[in-house]
């Protein structure tokens, strides 16, 4: 039976002291709001429906794939009146229906599995874990294996409060009984809302069976304030950092380095300290990343090397053996194998052919501020320190520019071209000037 998804994502998320909805704050690149989705991930949700209220429309605005729809709660009137908004959307759904929060982003993949198994032999399945602080979540009241009730803090009596077992939110069903069951729900309770944890009580009273699927408390993880996304981004990096370490990455100072949620790096790369990856990254087997760089939405081949102090930007394609040094930022430019740009230059907008050499200083004048144009730089040229060049412009394969040039028409293979004034020297014209301004300086 196909799995449906519904992600509550409607809440105001008052302590987040911010304008924007809770679900769109991002933890290593990505909203929340994704974070949650990837949990789902092994269920292969057929239909993913996310109920939104608060800063509904920008919500929707995330482009997550067009199997994902949107529902609105325009009242928050509670998480059981929240996942009812999702009833018509499912009305034709026939297998599981999954609730998860768009606040809460590291559910693991394989803990929803477990879920789907539980399924097998229970009505409901509700996600618990043991919590070191209980505070104010809901308590499971359980009968052995059987789950008997959820009871909210608010409405719990002091034996109820002793129980350590909370629930997590998550909760799964068949849909139709799901929708069913909470048909059943009022609000008459200390809060005043619909409850989606009065579903295993309703179960309950009709003889079916539901069971608890236990997880580590830190896939429960929610974000309500900005400390609390800070303690998930700081818990996100510790992961990400020993996955790396895991899967033959090398890093000194592992605690300094930054991953995006879709960073990508081969067995054998080294990672020097004080690195951040931001989204859509993929670093090759064997490749060096340097101190102090900054990569985002680029890609870096087998033996590069990359850094200290590099700035790869969306686009940047460094293939095999290239050399990216200080100071230099590259964006939207392939730069073919082992061609080298050492020092202090911005290439964009550009193709650099295998094994060229740009020198320190090098600009692609790519933006005439209107629109953008393209520098082309063929095989083996050589491109002289402090070179200006003007886009839309190309240097043929071997060609060379003389330092400080400003290129304004293409360079043909193997021609040198030199665009700057020519060297003219005054003869003894230095000691001249400055006999005449001391004199000046002492007649004053
Ligand atoms: C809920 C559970 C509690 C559990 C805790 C875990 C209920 C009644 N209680 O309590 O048992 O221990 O989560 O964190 O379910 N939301 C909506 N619309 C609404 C209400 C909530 O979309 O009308 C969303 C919120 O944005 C949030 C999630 O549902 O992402 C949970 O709501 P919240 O108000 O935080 O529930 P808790 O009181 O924490
Ligand atoms: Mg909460």
């Amino acid at each position: 039976m196909p799995n449906a998804l519904i992600v509550l994502a409607a809440g105001r998320g008052t302590r987040m002291q911010s304008d924007m909805p809770k679900v769109l704050h991002e933890v290593a690149g990505a909203p929340l709001l994704v974070h949650a989705l990837g949990s789902a991930s092994e269920l292969e949700a057929e239909r993913v429906v996310i109920v939104t209220g608060h800063g509904a429309e920008a919500v929707e605005a995330l482009d997550l794939g067009e199997h994902v729809e949107f529902v609105r709660q325009d009242e928050q009137l509670g998480t059981g009146h929240a996942v009812q908004q999702a009833k018509a959307a499912l009305e034709a759904h026939e297998g599981p229906v999954f609730v998860v929060y768009g606040d809460t982003p590291f559910i693991e993949p394989a803990t929803l599995a477990d879920m789907a198994k539980a399924l097998d032999n229970a009505s409901l399945a509700v996600l618990g874990f043991e919590a070191a602080d209980p505070g104010r979540y809901g308590r499971l009241v359980t009968d052995g294996e059987k789950l008997e009730k959820i009871v909210e803090w608010k409405d719990a009596s002091d034996e109820e409060r002793a129980i350590t077992l909370c629930n997590s939110g998550v909760l799964a069903g068949e849909s139709g009984l799901v929708f069913d069951l909470l048909d059943e729900v009022t609000n008459d309770n200390a809060a005043g809302e619909y409850y989606l944890t009065d579903l295993p009580a309703i179960a309950a009273s009709r003889g079916l069976v539901s069971r608890v699927v236990r997880c580590d408390e830190a896939e429960t993880m929610g974000v309500n304030s900005r400390s609390d996304l800070a303690a998930a981004s700081a818990a996100f990096q510790t992961r990400a950092r020993a996955a790396a370490l895991e899967a033959g990455v090398t890093m000194d100072a592992p605690e300094t380095v930054y991953f995006a949620y879709d960073t990508l790096l081969g067995r054998d790369c080294l990672v020097e300290p004080n690195v951040v990856f931001g989204p859509d990254v993929t670093v090759e087997t064997g490749a060096r990343i340097r101190a102090f760089s900054h990569l985002e939405g680029c890609h870096v081949s087998r033996g590069a090397i990359v850094g200290p102090y590099a700035r790869l930007r969306p686009g940047a394609e460094l293939a095999e053996d290239v050399r990216v040094g200080n100071f230099v930022e590259i964006k939207n430019a392939e730069v073919a194998e082992g061609a080298k740009v050492n020092h202090l230059s911005y290439i964009g907008d550009a193709a650099v052919g295998a094994g060229a050499n740009i020198g320190a200083g090098t600009i692609t004048c790519n933006y005439d501020g209107v629109m953008k144009h393209r520098t082309e730089i063929g095989k083996g040229a050589f491109i002289g320190s402090n070179t200006m060049l003007v886009a839309p412009v190309s240097v043929g394969d071997e060609a060379m520019t003389a330092s400080g040039s400003v290129i304004t028409s293409n360079v043909p293979d193997g021609d040198l071209a030199v665009a700057r004034t020519r060297q003219e020297n005054k003869s003894g014209l230095a000691r001249r000037l400055m006999a005449r301004l001391r004199e000046i300086k002492r007649s004053r």
